[in-house]
């Protein structure tokens, strides 16, 4: 884990990213914010707030969405203890599994042996399906207790999300409560303060592969969103969530919502931890786009396929969504 030696060291060349990657100026441009979106606003305007945001960013934050802010806070600081637990408790985590039905924590990612630049963070990622809560961690002691109660209120603010997404868009009610968002998988990011951000990131650029992902955070910033080829820092919110629209749902859409790419930048002095929900569809639900948004003069970008077809291309494409799909167009 980079967590147990970036106190102690410079910043290794494998960690270093050539220079068109790097984070450039870490300075955030004051025009062109991400849109904040209240969520007891009247319907008709969320409904047309939520579509313009996800049209034109793919990414937006959310303040008074109902979801208490003690499990908010709570779950912040579970993950906090979590993560400065002594090795030995974490050890069993790292091991190597391919059960995906287990908790996994890893450094940089998944392909850590096999990729040229590594990733400054550690992640610690689980199913949070109830089935899987055997294999959570049983440290912290509140850990289970308080994850539970937190991802259930994740979906619940996701699901809200895609319905006011579908009577925006044209979709028809309850399109994705089921198969398509079966699966929500949690990931906690943890960024140690870093010898040099100029030269690395904790995550390039990227989108996730998923429907829709909710994402929680504290006061540090290191979330950037790519809007017109410009980076565009998201200012941490007390008590919000941070949505962004994932690439399948851009592929159901029919392109109408974008995907949001973005990327996470390190920082010298501070911790930096965040907790993302990834809503995902069922390994064999079919993704195509929605019927409904498809017209003679709007066709299919793409044919339908199963979603765990697009994920095996994801990885063999080192994360490369758009050469993902490209089998299916
Ligand atoms: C991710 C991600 C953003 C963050 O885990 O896919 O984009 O702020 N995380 O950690
Ligand atoms: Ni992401």
């Amino acid at each position: 884990l980079v967590s147990s030696w970036y106190n102690d060291q410079s910043l290794p060349e494998s960690y270093i990213f050539p220079p068109h990657e790097r984070p450039g100026k870490l300075l955030v441009p004051r025009c062109n914010t991400v849109p904040v979106i209240d969520l007891s606003d009247t319907r008709t305007n969320l409904v047309h707030q939520i579509l313009k945001a996800s049209q034109e960013f793919g990414l937006f934050q959310v303040v008074n969405h109902g979801v208490p802010p003690n499990i908010m806070s709570e779950t912040m600081s579970v993950f906090h203890k979590f993560f400065e637990l002594p090795a030995e408790d974490k050890a069993s985590l790292t091991v190597y599994t391919n059960d995906p039905k287990r908790c996994k924590l890893v450094t940089s990612t998944l392909d850590y042996d096999r990729e040229k630049i590594h990733l400054w963070r550690d992640v610690l990622r689980h199913p949070c399906h109830p089935d899987c809560i055997e294999f959570w961690p049983r440290k912290p002691l509140r850990y289970r207790e308080v994850v539970a109660a937190c991802s259930i209120e994740a979906k619940k603010l996701g699901l809200q999300i895609l319905e006011l997404l579908c009577e925006g868009i044209g979709i028809e009610h309850g399109y994705f409560e089921h198969e398509l968002t079966e699966d929500l998988l949690l990931g906690a990011n943890h960024y140690p303060p870093c010898p040099d951000p100029s030269l690395t990131l904790g995550i390039p650029k990227h989108f996730d592969p998923d429907i829709l992902t909710i994402l929680l955070q504290e006061h540090i910033s290191g979330l950037q969103v790519l809007k017109d080829g410009e980076w565009i820092g998201v200012r941490p919110i007390p008590n919000a969530f941070v949505v962004n629209i994932g690439y399948i749902l851009q592929v159901i859409s029919n392109n109408k919502l974008k995907g949001a790419e973005h990327r996470v930048v390190t920082n010298s002095s501070d911790h930096r931890i965040s907790v993302v929900f990834c809503m995902n569809p069922a390994g064999n639900s079919n993704i195509e786009p929605a019927k409904s948004v498809v017209t003679a003069t709007n066709p299919p970008l793409c044919r339908g396929f199963q979603f765990k077809e697009f994920m095996d291309n994801f990885y063999s494409m080192e994360g490369d969504a758009d050469l993902a799909l490209q089998p299916f167009k």
